[in-house]
Protein backbone atom coordinates (compact mmCIF):
# COMPACT_ATOMS: atom_id res chain seq x y z
CA UNK A 1 0.00 0.00 0.00
CA UNK A 2 3.19 2.62 0.70
CA UNK A 3 4.51 1.86 -2.44
CA UNK A 4 1.10 2.39 -4.24
CA UNK A 5 1.32 5.93 -2.39
CA UNK A 6 4.57 6.70 -3.07
CA UNK A 7 4.23 5.89 -6.91
CA UNK A 8 1.21 7.91 -6.70
CA UNK A 9 3.07 10.94 -4.78
CA UNK A 10 5.99 10.44 -7.35
CA UNK A 11 3.15 11.14 -10.37
CA UNK A 12 1.81 13.90 -8.91
CA UNK A 13 5.35 15.36 -8.45
CA UNK A 14 5.86 15.03 -12.19
CA UNK A 15 3.03 16.85 -12.83
CA UNK A 16 3.81 20.03 -10.59
CA UNK A 17 0.90 19.23 -9.04
CA UNK A 18 2.12 17.65 -5.90
CA UNK A 19 1.31 20.23 -2.79
CA UNK A 20 3.15 20.44 -0.16
CA UNK A 21 2.19 22.50 3.67
CA UNK A 22 4.25 25.57 3.68
CA UNK A 23 4.49 28.05 6.65
CA UNK A 24 3.43 31.82 5.96
CA UNK A 25 6.47 33.61 4.57
CA UNK A 26 6.64 37.28 3.19
CA UNK A 27 3.73 40.15 2.96
CA UNK A 28 0.40 38.24 2.65
CA UNK A 29 -1.19 37.77 -0.88
CA UNK A 30 -2.66 34.73 -0.43
CA UNK A 31 -4.84 34.69 2.80
CA UNK A 32 -8.73 34.99 2.60
CA UNK A 33 -7.76 37.64 5.35
CA UNK A 34 -8.85 40.40 2.85
CA UNK A 35 -10.31 42.68 5.60
CA UNK A 36 -7.48 42.43 7.40
CA UNK A 37 -9.07 41.27 10.85
CA UNK A 38 -7.87 37.96 11.86
CA UNK A 39 -4.81 39.84 13.92
CA UNK A 40 -7.12 42.33 15.45
CA UNK A 41 -6.98 43.30 18.91
CA UNK A 42 -10.67 43.68 19.59
CA UNK A 43 -11.49 39.93 17.99
CA UNK A 44 -9.26 38.72 20.47
CA UNK A 45 -10.43 40.18 22.77
CA UNK A 46 -13.62 39.37 22.42
CA UNK A 47 -12.47 35.36 21.70
CA UNK A 48 -10.69 35.55 25.36
CA UNK A 49 -13.88 36.95 26.97
CA UNK A 50 -16.13 34.19 25.38
CA UNK A 51 -13.51 31.86 26.37
CA UNK A 52 -13.43 33.02 29.94
CA UNK A 53 -16.99 32.90 30.25
CA UNK A 54 -17.62 29.46 28.48
CA UNK A 55 -13.98 27.55 27.95
CA UNK A 56 -12.26 26.97 25.51
CA UNK A 57 -14.19 23.94 23.53
CA UNK A 58 -18.08 23.92 23.60
CA UNK A 59 -18.03 20.45 25.52
CA UNK A 60 -19.87 18.65 23.14
CA UNK A 61 -22.56 18.57 20.42
CA UNK A 62 -24.91 21.50 20.43
CA UNK A 63 -27.77 19.21 21.23
CA UNK A 64 -25.64 17.79 24.13
CA UNK A 65 -24.57 20.50 26.38
CA UNK A 66 -22.39 22.30 23.60
CA UNK A 67 -24.54 24.71 23.26
CA UNK A 68 -23.97 28.14 24.81
CA UNK A 69 -25.48 32.25 24.88
CA UNK A 70 -22.48 32.72 22.92
CA UNK A 71 -23.84 31.17 19.89
CA UNK A 72 -27.42 32.10 20.27
CA UNK A 73 -25.92 35.89 20.50
CA UNK A 74 -23.79 35.85 17.30
CA UNK A 75 -25.93 33.94 15.18
CA UNK A 76 -28.76 36.83 16.49
CA UNK A 77 -26.44 39.78 15.64
CA UNK A 78 -25.50 38.09 12.25
CA UNK A 79 -29.31 37.43 10.95
CA UNK A 80 -29.92 41.06 11.97
CA UNK A 81 -27.02 42.29 10.09
CA UNK A 82 -27.55 40.35 7.23
CA UNK A 83 -31.35 40.57 7.48
CA UNK A 84 -31.71 37.36 7.73
CA UNK A 85 -34.98 35.30 9.57
CA UNK A 86 -32.53 33.59 11.43
CA UNK A 87 -28.47 31.52 10.71
CA UNK A 88 -27.48 28.74 12.66
CA UNK A 89 -23.94 28.76 13.66
CA UNK A 90 -21.41 25.47 12.42
CA UNK A 91 -17.84 24.63 12.61
CA UNK A 92 -17.08 25.23 8.66
CA UNK A 93 -18.13 26.06 5.87
CA UNK A 94 -17.94 22.87 4.26
CA UNK A 95 -19.98 21.95 7.40
CA UNK A 96 -22.84 24.12 6.55
CA UNK A 97 -23.27 23.08 3.03
CA UNK A 98 -23.09 19.40 4.21
CA UNK A 99 -25.31 19.71 7.05
CA UNK A 100 -27.99 21.77 4.76
CA UNK A 101 -27.71 19.16 2.08
CA UNK A 102 -27.92 16.24 4.57
CA UNK A 103 -31.65 17.98 5.81
CA UNK A 104 -32.87 18.71 2.34
CA UNK A 105 -31.68 17.36 -0.14
CA UNK A 106 -32.93 13.77 -1.09
CA UNK A 107 -31.94 11.28 -3.64
CA UNK A 108 -34.88 11.66 -5.97
CA UNK A 109 -34.54 15.23 -6.61
CA UNK A 110 -32.56 17.07 -8.92
CA UNK A 111 -29.36 19.58 -8.64
CA UNK A 112 -28.24 22.16 -10.85
CA UNK A 113 -25.05 23.03 -10.25
CA UNK A 114 -22.86 25.83 -11.94
CA UNK A 115 -19.63 24.36 -13.55
CA UNK A 116 -17.25 26.38 -11.09
CA UNK A 117 -18.77 25.65 -7.71
CA UNK A 118 -16.45 25.06 -4.70
CA UNK A 119 -15.64 21.32 -4.20
CA UNK A 120 -17.89 21.17 -0.99
CA UNK A 121 -21.05 22.09 -3.01
CA UNK A 122 -20.04 19.56 -5.56
CA UNK A 123 -18.80 16.83 -2.60
CA UNK A 124 -22.50 17.38 -0.62
CA UNK A 125 -24.66 16.94 -3.57
CA UNK A 126 -23.05 14.04 -4.50
CA UNK A 127 -23.59 12.55 -0.81
CA UNK A 128 -27.50 13.43 -1.23
CA UNK A 129 -27.73 11.25 -4.23
CA UNK A 130 -29.53 13.69 -5.98
CA UNK A 131 -28.76 13.74 -9.82
CA UNK A 132 -26.50 16.58 -10.38
CA UNK A 133 -26.64 18.23 -13.71
CA UNK A 134 -23.93 21.02 -14.50
CA UNK A 135 -24.33 24.18 -16.20
CA UNK A 136 -22.00 26.09 -17.72
CA UNK A 137 -20.35 28.71 -15.48
CA UNK A 138 -23.05 31.35 -15.24
CA UNK A 139 -24.19 30.50 -18.57
CA UNK A 140 -28.22 31.59 -18.10
CA UNK A 141 -28.57 30.01 -21.38
CA UNK A 142 -27.63 26.64 -20.74
CA UNK A 143 -29.35 26.94 -17.15
CA UNK A 144 -32.29 27.90 -19.12
CA UNK A 145 -32.24 25.03 -21.61
CA UNK A 146 -31.01 22.26 -18.85
CA UNK A 147 -33.74 23.10 -16.13
CA UNK A 148 -36.62 23.22 -19.38
CA UNK A 149 -35.34 20.25 -20.13
CA UNK A 150 -35.31 19.03 -16.85
CA UNK A 151 -38.58 19.57 -16.29
CA UNK A 152 -40.21 17.54 -19.10
CA UNK A 153 -38.79 14.38 -17.31
CA UNK A 154 -39.08 15.87 -13.52
CA UNK A 155 -41.96 17.24 -11.27
CA UNK A 156 -40.37 16.61 -7.96
CA UNK A 157 -38.27 19.21 -6.59
CA UNK A 158 -35.06 21.06 -8.38
CA UNK A 159 -32.13 22.46 -6.57
CA UNK A 160 -29.80 25.27 -7.82
CA UNK A 161 -26.52 25.37 -6.23
CA UNK A 162 -23.98 28.63 -6.71
CA UNK A 163 -21.36 30.54 -5.23
CA UNK A 164 -22.07 34.65 -4.97
CA UNK A 165 -18.54 35.66 -5.60
CA UNK A 166 -16.79 32.56 -7.30
CA UNK A 167 -13.68 31.91 -5.30
CA UNK A 168 -10.77 31.15 -8.59
CA UNK A 169 -12.55 33.31 -10.58
CA UNK A 170 -13.39 36.43 -8.86
CA UNK A 171 -16.92 37.02 -10.54
CA UNK A 172 -20.37 37.53 -9.47
CA UNK A 173 -23.49 35.23 -9.78
CA UNK A 174 -26.52 37.24 -11.41
CA UNK A 175 -28.44 36.26 -8.26
CA UNK A 176 -31.67 37.94 -9.47
CA UNK A 177 -31.69 36.62 -12.86
CA UNK A 178 -31.22 33.41 -11.10
CA UNK A 179 -34.61 34.07 -9.09
CA UNK A 180 -36.47 34.66 -12.23
CA UNK A 181 -35.26 31.53 -13.71
CA UNK A 182 -36.16 30.02 -10.54
CA UNK A 183 -39.64 31.17 -10.22
CA UNK A 184 -40.35 29.99 -14.28
CA UNK A 185 -38.57 26.22 -13.67
CA UNK A 186 -39.74 26.13 -9.49
CA UNK A 187 -36.23 26.16 -8.50
CA UNK A 188 -35.14 26.54 -5.08
CA UNK A 189 -31.37 27.62 -4.08
CA UNK A 190 -29.01 27.49 -2.14
CA UNK A 191 -26.33 30.32 -2.07
CA UNK A 192 -22.67 29.73 -0.69
CA UNK A 193 -21.58 33.24 0.42
CA UNK A 194 -18.26 31.95 1.55
CA UNK A 195 -16.15 34.95 -0.12
CA UNK A 196 -18.77 37.59 -0.57
CA UNK A 197 -19.41 37.97 3.32
CA UNK A 198 -18.11 40.99 4.38
CA UNK A 199 -17.00 42.24 0.69
CA UNK A 200 -20.38 42.07 -1.48
CA UNK A 201 -22.77 42.18 1.75
CA UNK A 202 -25.35 43.20 -1.36
CA UNK A 203 -25.80 39.44 -2.46
CA UNK A 204 -27.23 37.99 1.07
CA UNK A 205 -30.58 38.92 0.85
CA UNK A 206 -33.88 37.62 2.16
CA UNK A 207 -35.89 35.50 -0.74
CA UNK A 208 -38.69 32.63 -0.18
CA UNK A 209 -36.62 30.69 -3.24
CA UNK A 210 -33.15 31.18 -1.31
CA UNK A 211 -33.50 27.88 0.73
CA UNK A 212 -30.29 28.25 2.49
CA UNK A 213 -27.63 30.96 2.51
CA UNK A 214 -24.03 30.05 3.81
CA UNK A 215 -22.17 32.61 5.40
CA UNK A 216 -18.58 32.24 5.73
CA UNK A 217 -16.63 32.77 8.96
CA UNK A 218 -12.75 31.89 8.14
CA UNK A 219 -12.36 34.09 5.17
CA UNK A 220 -12.90 37.94 5.35
CA UNK A 221 -14.53 37.56 8.53
CA UNK A 222 -11.19 36.78 10.09
CA UNK A 223 -12.13 33.84 12.19
CA UNK A 224 -13.54 30.15 11.21
CA UNK A 225 -16.78 28.70 11.35
CA UNK A 226 -19.93 29.84 9.06
CA UNK A 227 -23.65 30.62 9.48
CA UNK A 228 -26.11 28.90 7.65
CA UNK A 229 -28.70 31.69 6.66
CA UNK A 230 -32.40 29.90 7.01
CA UNK A 231 -35.99 30.43 8.13
CA UNK A 232 -36.80 29.66 11.55
CA UNK A 233 -38.59 26.59 10.49
CA UNK A 234 -35.66 25.74 7.93
CA UNK A 235 -32.76 26.16 11.33
CA UNK A 236 -35.13 23.81 13.02
CA UNK A 237 -35.08 20.95 10.16
CA UNK A 238 -30.90 21.84 10.33
CA UNK A 239 -31.00 21.11 14.30
CA UNK A 240 -32.47 18.16 13.30
CA UNK A 241 -31.43 16.13 10.62
CA UNK A 242 -28.42 18.16 9.26
CA UNK A 243 -26.21 15.16 10.21
CA UNK A 244 -23.05 17.59 9.56
CA UNK A 245 -24.72 19.77 12.51
CA UNK A 246 -26.01 17.38 15.20
CA UNK A 247 -23.00 14.73 14.91
CA UNK A 248 -19.99 17.46 15.34
CA UNK A 249 -18.37 19.60 18.09
CA UNK A 250 -20.80 22.35 18.94
CA UNK A 251 -18.50 25.50 17.24
CA UNK A 252 -15.57 26.87 20.16
CA UNK A 253 -16.97 29.80 22.44
CA UNK A 254 -13.27 31.30 21.16
CA UNK A 255 -14.70 31.25 17.73
CA UNK A 256 -18.24 32.50 18.52
CA UNK A 257 -17.03 35.32 20.09
CA UNK A 258 -14.12 36.28 17.36
CA UNK A 259 -17.10 36.48 15.11
CA UNK A 260 -18.90 38.60 16.96
CA UNK A 261 -16.09 40.86 17.79
CA UNK A 262 -15.39 40.72 13.27
CA UNK A 263 -19.44 41.60 12.95
CA UNK A 264 -19.35 44.39 15.07
CA UNK A 265 -15.94 46.25 13.42
CA UNK A 266 -17.89 44.93 10.32
CA UNK A 267 -20.38 47.88 11.12
CA UNK A 268 -18.29 50.42 12.82
CA UNK A 269 -15.69 50.20 9.92
CA UNK A 270 -17.18 49.71 6.84
CA UNK A 271 -13.96 52.05 4.86
CA UNK A 272 -11.99 48.18 5.33
CA UNK A 273 -14.17 47.03 2.40
CA UNK A 274 -13.54 50.25 0.73
CA UNK A 275 -9.93 50.15 0.97
CA UNK A 276 -9.85 46.66 -0.33
CA UNK A 277 -12.12 47.42 -3.25
CA UNK A 278 -9.61 49.78 -4.07
CA UNK A 279 -6.48 48.04 -3.24
CA UNK A 280 -7.80 45.08 -5.68
CA UNK A 281 -9.04 47.85 -8.61
CA UNK A 282 -5.72 49.41 -8.74
CA UNK A 283 -4.08 45.69 -8.77
CA UNK A 284 -6.11 45.52 -12.00
CA UNK A 285 -5.40 48.65 -13.66
CA UNK A 286 -1.60 48.67 -13.32
CA UNK A 287 -1.89 44.72 -14.17
CA UNK A 288 -3.62 45.82 -17.45
CA UNK A 289 -1.21 49.10 -18.33
CA UNK A 290 1.92 48.13 -16.99
CA UNK A 291 1.96 44.31 -18.05
CA UNK A 292 1.37 41.70 -20.46
CA UNK A 293 -0.68 40.04 -17.22
CA UNK A 294 -4.83 40.34 -17.11
CA UNK A 295 -6.71 40.09 -14.14
CA UNK A 296 -10.41 38.64 -14.67
CA UNK A 297 -13.03 39.07 -12.21
CA UNK A 298 -13.99 41.75 -9.58
CA UNK A 299 -13.40 42.17 -5.80
CA UNK A 300 -9.98 41.43 -3.86
CA UNK A 301 -9.69 37.94 -5.36
CA UNK A 302 -7.20 38.65 -8.27
CA UNK A 303 -7.12 35.53 -11.08
CA UNK A 304 -4.61 36.31 -13.09
CA UNK A 305 -4.29 32.94 -15.58
CA UNK A 306 -0.99 32.16 -16.81
CA UNK A 307 -2.09 28.57 -18.24
CA UNK A 308 1.21 26.21 -17.85
CA UNK A 309 1.47 25.37 -14.78
CA UNK A 310 5.33 25.00 -14.89
CA UNK A 311 5.18 28.83 -15.59
CA UNK A 312 2.48 29.94 -13.35
CA UNK A 313 4.91 27.60 -10.30
CA UNK A 314 7.74 29.66 -11.82
CA UNK A 315 6.65 32.79 -11.74
CA UNK A 316 4.43 32.37 -8.18
CA UNK A 317 8.15 31.67 -6.71
CA UNK A 318 10.06 34.39 -8.12
CA UNK A 319 7.02 36.62 -6.32
CA UNK A 320 8.10 34.42 -3.24
CA UNK A 321 11.54 35.29 -3.44
CA UNK A 322 11.17 38.52 -3.39
CA UNK A 323 8.79 38.51 -0.05
CA UNK A 324 5.54 38.41 -1.78
CA UNK A 325 3.44 35.17 -0.15
CA UNK A 326 1.59 34.54 -4.09
CA UNK A 327 0.48 31.21 -4.76
CA UNK A 328 0.16 29.21 -7.81
CA UNK A 329 -3.25 27.30 -8.21
CA UNK A 330 -3.23 24.30 -10.47
CA UNK A 331 -5.54 21.51 -11.47
CA UNK A 332 -7.64 20.03 -10.34
CA UNK A 333 -8.48 22.96 -8.16
CA UNK A 334 -8.77 24.97 -11.38
CA UNK A 335 -9.73 23.01 -14.80
CA UNK A 336 -6.61 22.14 -16.76
CA UNK A 337 -4.67 24.52 -18.93
CA UNK A 338 -5.61 27.45 -16.55
CA UNK A 339 -3.02 27.25 -13.40
CA UNK A 340 -2.88 30.65 -12.46
CA UNK A 341 -1.55 33.53 -9.80
CA UNK A 342 -4.57 34.22 -7.52
CA UNK A 343 -3.57 37.12 -5.65
CA UNK A 344 -5.48 38.43 -2.70
CA UNK A 345 -5.81 41.94 -1.78
CA UNK A 346 -6.18 42.86 1.66
CA UNK A 347 -7.32 45.85 3.50
CA UNK A 348 -4.00 46.81 4.82
CA UNK A 349 -2.29 46.22 1.89
CA UNK A 350 -0.12 49.85 1.04
CA UNK A 351 0.52 51.07 -2.48
CA UNK A 352 3.75 50.77 -2.61
CA UNK A 353 3.25 47.00 -1.64
CA UNK A 354 1.61 46.83 -5.36
CA UNK A 355 4.19 48.77 -7.04
CA UNK A 356 6.66 46.05 -6.00
CA UNK A 357 4.62 43.35 -7.05
CA UNK A 358 3.73 45.02 -10.31
CA UNK A 359 7.83 45.99 -11.48
CA UNK A 360 8.00 42.53 -10.17
CA UNK A 361 5.54 40.86 -12.57
CA UNK A 362 6.41 43.20 -15.53
CA UNK A 363 10.03 41.88 -15.08
CA UNK A 364 8.88 37.44 -15.20
CA UNK A 365 7.83 38.15 -18.64
CA UNK A 366 9.37 35.31 -20.48
CA UNK A 367 9.28 35.15 -24.02
CA UNK A 368 7.19 31.88 -25.06
CA UNK A 369 6.16 30.86 -28.47
CA UNK A 370 3.70 27.66 -29.47
CA UNK A 371 4.71 24.76 -30.60
CA UNK A 372 2.98 21.54 -31.21
CA UNK A 373 1.76 19.77 -29.01
CA UNK A 374 2.03 15.88 -28.12
CA UNK A 375 -1.61 13.91 -26.93
CA UNK A 376 -1.12 14.90 -23.48
CA UNK A 377 -1.08 18.55 -24.52
CA UNK A 378 2.73 18.92 -23.59
CA UNK A 379 5.06 20.63 -26.46
CA UNK A 380 6.06 17.72 -28.22
CA UNK A 381 10.01 17.36 -28.32
CA UNK A 382 13.05 17.47 -26.11
CA UNK A 383 16.42 19.42 -26.06
CA UNK A 384 20.23 18.16 -25.54
CA UNK A 385 21.70 20.60 -22.99
CA UNK A 386 25.28 20.11 -22.04
CA UNK A 387 26.87 20.95 -18.32
CA UNK A 388 29.39 22.88 -20.38
CA UNK A 389 30.64 23.02 -24.01
CA UNK A 390 31.85 19.81 -25.55
CA UNK A 391 30.44 17.57 -22.70
CA UNK A 392 29.35 15.04 -25.34
CA UNK A 393 25.85 16.42 -26.29
CA UNK A 394 26.54 15.48 -30.00
CA UNK A 395 26.94 12.03 -28.66
CA UNK A 396 23.98 11.58 -26.87
CA UNK A 397 22.01 13.09 -29.42
CA UNK A 398 23.18 10.58 -32.63
CA UNK A 399 22.34 8.13 -29.47
CA UNK A 400 18.90 9.11 -29.04
CA UNK A 401 18.38 8.95 -32.70
CA UNK A 402 19.27 5.35 -32.75
CA UNK A 403 16.87 4.82 -30.29
CA UNK A 404 14.00 6.88 -31.77
CA UNK A 405 14.46 4.41 -34.78
CA UNK A 406 14.81 1.24 -33.16
CA UNK A 407 11.42 2.30 -31.65
CA UNK A 408 9.96 3.44 -35.14
CA UNK A 409 9.83 6.40 -34.44
CA UNK A 410 10.51 9.06 -36.76
CA UNK A 411 12.44 11.65 -35.78
CA UNK A 412 14.59 14.50 -36.77
CA UNK A 413 18.25 16.31 -35.66
CA UNK A 414 18.30 19.95 -35.37
CA UNK A 415 21.03 22.38 -34.31
CA UNK A 416 19.07 25.70 -33.97
CA UNK A 417 23.03 27.35 -33.59
CA UNK A 418 26.12 25.87 -34.68
CA UNK A 419 29.07 28.00 -34.49
CA UNK A 420 32.70 27.01 -35.92
CA UNK A 421 33.08 25.12 -38.78
CA UNK A 422 32.42 21.09 -37.57
CA UNK A 423 28.85 20.56 -38.38
CA UNK A 424 27.05 19.00 -35.79
CA UNK A 425 24.26 17.62 -37.99
CA UNK A 426 27.02 15.86 -40.22
CA UNK A 427 28.46 14.18 -37.15
CA UNK A 428 24.76 12.88 -36.29
CA UNK A 429 24.42 11.40 -39.87
CA UNK A 430 27.64 9.85 -39.74
CA UNK A 431 26.92 8.32 -36.11
CA UNK A 432 23.65 6.61 -37.37
CA UNK A 433 23.01 4.33 -39.91
CA UNK A 434 19.11 4.05 -40.18
CA UNK A 435 17.20 5.42 -43.02
CA UNK A 436 14.83 7.41 -40.73
CA UNK A 437 17.24 9.49 -39.07
CA UNK A 438 17.06 13.08 -41.01
CA UNK A 439 19.47 15.29 -39.18
CA UNK A 440 18.55 19.18 -40.57
CA UNK A 441 20.64 21.95 -41.17
CA UNK A 442 21.71 24.46 -38.60
CA UNK A 443 19.27 27.32 -38.52
CA UNK A 444 21.75 29.98 -37.84
CA UNK A 445 25.30 29.88 -38.25
CA UNK A 446 28.51 31.60 -37.39
CA UNK A 447 31.73 30.53 -38.13
CA UNK A 448 33.96 31.39 -35.32
CA UNK A 449 34.41 28.52 -32.90
CA UNK A 450 33.23 30.65 -30.04
CA UNK A 451 30.12 31.44 -27.70
CA UNK A 452 27.04 32.55 -29.76
CA UNK A 453 27.59 36.29 -28.59
CA UNK A 454 30.82 36.23 -29.63
CA UNK A 455 30.76 34.49 -32.54
CA UNK A 456 27.91 36.58 -33.81
CA UNK A 457 29.45 39.65 -33.13
CA UNK A 458 32.78 39.40 -35.18
CA UNK A 459 30.23 38.63 -38.22
CA UNK A 460 28.17 41.42 -37.33
CA UNK A 461 25.23 39.14 -36.96
CA UNK A 462 23.21 40.07 -33.92
CA UNK A 463 20.75 37.15 -32.98
CA UNK A 464 18.12 38.19 -31.00
CA UNK A 465 15.83 35.50 -28.46
CA UNK A 466 12.77 36.29 -30.74
CA UNK A 467 14.25 35.41 -33.84
CA UNK A 468 15.54 32.14 -32.43
CA UNK A 469 12.37 31.23 -31.48
CA UNK A 470 10.26 32.10 -33.91
CA UNK A 471 12.90 30.85 -36.72
CA UNK A 472 12.58 27.80 -33.93
CA UNK A 473 9.03 27.57 -33.89
CA UNK A 474 8.59 27.75 -37.65
CA UNK A 475 10.48 24.92 -38.10
CA UNK A 476 9.71 22.66 -35.82
CA UNK A 477 5.65 23.38 -37.12
CA UNK A 478 6.92 22.21 -40.20
CA UNK A 479 8.65 18.96 -39.31
CA UNK A 480 5.99 16.43 -38.12
CA UNK A 481 8.97 13.98 -36.68
CA UNK A 482 9.43 14.36 -33.23
CA UNK A 483 12.57 16.58 -32.77
CA UNK A 484 15.68 16.70 -30.68
CA UNK A 485 17.26 19.99 -30.34
CA UNK A 486 20.73 20.44 -30.01
CA UNK A 487 21.98 23.32 -27.71
CA UNK A 488 25.49 25.17 -28.20
CA UNK A 489 27.26 25.05 -25.55
CA UNK A 490 26.06 24.99 -21.42
CA UNK A 491 22.72 26.45 -20.51
CA UNK A 492 23.89 30.34 -19.77
CA UNK A 493 25.89 30.87 -22.79
CA UNK A 494 24.65 34.06 -24.03
CA UNK A 495 23.14 34.55 -27.32
CA UNK A 496 23.89 38.38 -26.98
CA UNK A 497 24.45 41.22 -23.82
CA UNK A 498 21.01 40.43 -22.19
CA UNK A 499 19.64 37.14 -23.77
CA UNK A 500 21.01 33.00 -23.25
CA UNK A 501 20.17 29.75 -23.57
CA UNK A 502 18.13 29.93 -20.51
CA UNK A 503 15.95 32.56 -22.25
CA UNK A 504 15.61 29.89 -25.09
CA UNK A 505 14.33 27.06 -23.08
CA UNK A 506 11.71 29.22 -20.79
CA UNK A 507 10.63 29.82 -24.36
CA UNK A 508 10.28 26.67 -25.88
CA UNK A 509 9.22 24.88 -22.53
CA UNK A 510 10.80 21.91 -23.75
CA UNK A 511 11.75 18.77 -21.34
CA UNK A 512 15.79 19.03 -21.41
CA UNK A 513 17.96 15.29 -21.35
CA UNK A 514 21.22 16.83 -20.03
CA UNK A 515 24.81 16.13 -21.03
CA UNK A 516 27.86 16.06 -18.46
CA UNK A 517 31.26 15.05 -18.56
CA UNK A 518 32.25 12.56 -16.97
CA UNK A 519 35.36 13.57 -14.66
CA UNK A 520 36.71 15.78 -11.89
CA UNK A 521 34.16 18.90 -11.93
CA UNK A 522 31.12 16.90 -13.12
CA UNK A 523 29.35 16.81 -9.70
CA UNK A 524 29.14 20.81 -9.42
CA UNK A 525 28.64 21.36 -12.75
CA UNK A 526 26.04 19.16 -13.13
CA UNK A 527 23.82 20.04 -9.82
CA UNK A 528 24.33 23.70 -10.96
CA UNK A 529 22.34 22.92 -14.22
CA UNK A 530 19.85 20.86 -12.58
CA UNK A 531 19.31 23.35 -10.51
CA UNK A 532 18.74 26.37 -13.09
CA UNK A 533 16.81 24.32 -14.94
CA UNK A 534 14.46 23.32 -12.26
CA UNK A 535 14.37 27.21 -10.62
CA UNK A 536 12.81 27.85 -13.62
CA UNK A 537 10.26 24.85 -14.16
CA UNK A 538 12.09 23.20 -16.91
CA UNK A 539 11.94 19.66 -16.73
CA UNK A 540 14.90 17.17 -16.88
CA UNK A 541 14.58 14.13 -18.24
CA UNK A 542 17.57 12.17 -17.99
CA UNK A 543 20.74 12.61 -17.25
CA UNK A 544 24.27 11.25 -19.24
CA UNK A 545 27.29 10.98 -18.11
CA UNK A 546 30.00 10.73 -20.76
CA UNK A 547 33.64 9.65 -20.48
CA UNK A 548 35.22 6.69 -18.45
CA UNK A 549 32.34 5.64 -16.05
CA UNK A 550 32.87 7.03 -12.60
CA UNK A 551 31.14 4.64 -10.13
CA UNK A 552 31.55 7.49 -6.94
CA UNK A 553 30.91 10.09 -9.11
CA UNK A 554 27.09 8.08 -10.66
CA UNK A 555 26.22 7.03 -7.11
CA UNK A 556 26.71 10.54 -5.19
CA UNK A 557 24.09 12.19 -8.46
CA UNK A 558 21.66 9.21 -7.80
CA UNK A 559 21.82 9.70 -4.05
CA UNK A 560 20.92 13.95 -4.82
CA UNK A 561 19.01 13.51 -8.01
CA UNK A 562 16.49 10.70 -6.67
CA UNK A 563 14.39 9.83 -9.90
CA UNK A 564 16.59 11.57 -12.60
CA UNK A 565 17.68 8.18 -14.78
CA UNK A 566 21.22 8.79 -14.61
CA UNK A 567 23.11 6.92 -18.19
CA UNK A 568 26.80 6.09 -19.15
CA UNK A 569 28.48 6.47 -22.09
CA UNK A 570 31.81 5.55 -22.29
CA UNK A 571 33.77 7.26 -24.96
CA UNK A 572 37.20 6.70 -24.31
CA UNK A 573 37.65 5.05 -27.59
CA UNK A 574 36.12 6.94 -30.41
CA UNK A 575 32.70 6.38 -30.99
CA UNK A 576 30.88 4.52 -34.29
CA UNK A 577 27.27 4.01 -35.41
CA UNK A 578 27.83 0.43 -34.39
CA UNK A 579 29.00 1.23 -30.98
CA UNK A 580 25.66 3.25 -30.09
CA UNK A 581 23.76 0.47 -30.99
CA UNK A 582 25.26 -1.63 -29.30
CA UNK A 583 24.75 0.43 -26.26
CA UNK A 584 21.06 0.42 -27.15
CA UNK A 585 21.16 -3.57 -26.86
CA UNK A 586 22.53 -3.24 -23.47
CA UNK A 587 20.63 -0.24 -22.01
CA UNK A 588 16.98 0.36 -21.93
CA UNK A 589 15.97 4.10 -22.54
CA UNK A 590 12.23 3.14 -21.63
CA UNK A 591 11.62 5.63 -19.02
CA UNK A 592 12.99 8.68 -21.42
CA UNK A 593 10.16 7.28 -24.04
CA UNK A 594 7.62 6.83 -21.38
CA UNK A 595 8.20 10.56 -19.90
CA UNK A 596 8.16 11.86 -23.23
CA UNK A 597 4.76 9.99 -23.90
CA UNK A 598 6.47 7.77 -26.66
CA UNK A 599 5.99 4.45 -25.37
C1 LIG B 1 -16.74 28.97 -2.07
C2 LIG B 1 -16.39 28.26 -0.81
N1 LIG B 1 -17.35 27.67 -0.12
C3 LIG B 1 -17.09 27.02 1.03
C4 LIG B 1 -15.81 26.90 1.51
C5 LIG B 1 -15.54 26.13 2.76
O1 LIG B 1 -15.46 26.98 3.85
P1 LIG B 1 -14.62 26.55 5.12
O2 LIG B 1 -13.20 26.84 4.82
O3 LIG B 1 -15.15 27.40 6.23
O4 LIG B 1 -14.86 25.09 5.33
C6 LIG B 1 -14.76 27.50 0.81
C7 LIG B 1 -13.38 27.39 1.31
O5 LIG B 1 -12.40 27.66 0.67
C8 LIG B 1 -15.05 28.21 -0.39
O6 LIG B 1 -14.08 28.80 -1.10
Amino acid sequence: MHTWVEKKLQSLEQQKLRRKLDLPQGVDFTSNDTLSLKNEPSLLKAAHEAGQSFGVGSGGSRLLRGNHSVHAQVEETCATMMGLESTLLVTSGWHAVMAFTSAFVKKDDVVLSDALNHACLIDAIRSSGATKQIYEHLNLEDLKRQARKIRQWHEGRLWLYTESYFSMDADLAPLHDLLSLAEEFDIHLFVDHAHATGIFPESIFEHPRIMGHLIGGGKALGAAGAFLGLHRSSREWVINQGRAFVFTTGVSPLIAGALHGALNLLQEEPQRRHHVLDNAAYLRQQLGEQTHLQASGIGPIVPIVIGDTAETLRIASLCQEQGFDIRAIRPPTVPQKSSRLRVMCHANHQREDYDRLIQLLKDTRAQTITLPQNPAGKPRGLVVAGTDTDAGKTLVSALLQNAFAKQGIDSTYIKPVQTGDICDSQTVRQLSNADRIHPQSPLFHYELPASIDQAAEAEGRHLSLSEMLNRTSEVLHQTPAFPALELAGGVTVPLNDTEDQMDVLKGLKLPVVLCARSGLGTLNHTFLTVAMLRRYGIEVLALFMIGAPHTANKQTLRKRLKHLPIYELDNTNKLHAKDLQQWLETNSLQELFDELGLA
